[in-house]
């Protein structure tokens, strides 16, 4: 069964208000007409709601980089789920490697976001994957295991049709090094089939399930190719303009 792709530009710290406008409207410009495929950008939450005037009318979705569970209160330096749908945002990233190894997020944390975006309507994308450690160590699975599990602890099927996931080992992320086409498939068929014991086929059959990490031009037609691999997750080459159009056009090879 083919899902709908969906491809989405994390831009990370990145971007004052004028870059992002400049960037949004270029990759708005490349959107048009585009019937077959999802696109989510997900700026800094500073520009969010500029970049959703810029996008308005384009069918790109926004995406905040983290979400909190409360609808407001003393959670200094959070942003809650009704600010991400105020500023026009319709997602929020969860659970990246860098919120869990530079700021100690743990599973228990990522699944209150994860429950709290749901609660508010937001999609979560929901990322998990393994350091270089610890698939060096053979735990892969073990970890993805563990991630999924108690990120989506709580979570009902009728709430997995708005939610995503996006495996990208932190060993690929920003360093070039991607993983091949058969280690990402290998673990993106690992997680359907979890999710598929988790919950029932059809949801595994229809959760769109990301790679990220080191995704390029060059390497996005191939990854898009494998049977479990729904779309992308993409950091540094989502900065640039041309770089990610390539991505959003990728053919299968
Ligand atoms: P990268 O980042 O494409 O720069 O490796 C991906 C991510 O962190 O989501």
């Amino acid at each position: 069964m083919k899902r709908r792709p969906l491809l989405v530009g994390n831009w990370k710290m990145h971007t004052t208000v004028l870059d992002a406008c400049h960037l949004a409207a270029d990759i708005a410009k490349t959107c048009v007409g585009l019937k077959d495929r999802d696109v989510l950008l997900a700026p800094p939450f500073t520009v969010l709601s500029q970049v959703a005037h810029v996008v308005a009318e384009t069918g790109i979705l926004l995406a905040a980089q983290n979400v909190c569970w409360e609808a407001q209160g003393a959670f200094t330096g959070e942003i809650s789920p009704l600010m991400v749908l105020d500023a026009g945002g319709a997602a929020a990233i969860v659970g990246h490697s860098e919120r869990r190894q530079i700021f100690h997020e743990d599973n228990a944390l990522i699944n209150k976001r994860v429950r709290g975006a749901l609660a508010f309507g937001l999609v979560p994308i929901l990322c998990v994957g393994e350091t270089l450690d610890e698939r060096e160590g053979g735990q892969t699975f073990k970890i993805i295991e563990e991630h999924i599990r108690s990120g989506l602890a709580g979570v009902v099927a009728a709430d997995m049709g708005d939610t995503v996931l996006a495996y990208e080992p932190v060993w690929a992320i920003g360093t070039g090094q991607t993983a091949t086409k058969e280690q990402a498939q290998e673990v993106h068929a690992f997680i359907r089939n979890l999710v598929a014991g988790m919950y029932e086929k059809d949801v595994a059959d229809q959760i769109r399930i990301l790679y990220g990490g080191s995704v390029k031009p060059d390497n996005i037609d191939a990854l898009m190719a494998q049977d479990d691999i729904d779309g992308a997750l993409v950091g540094g080459a989502a900065l640039n303009a041309e770089s990610f159009e390539r991505i959003i056009h990728f053919q299968e090879i």
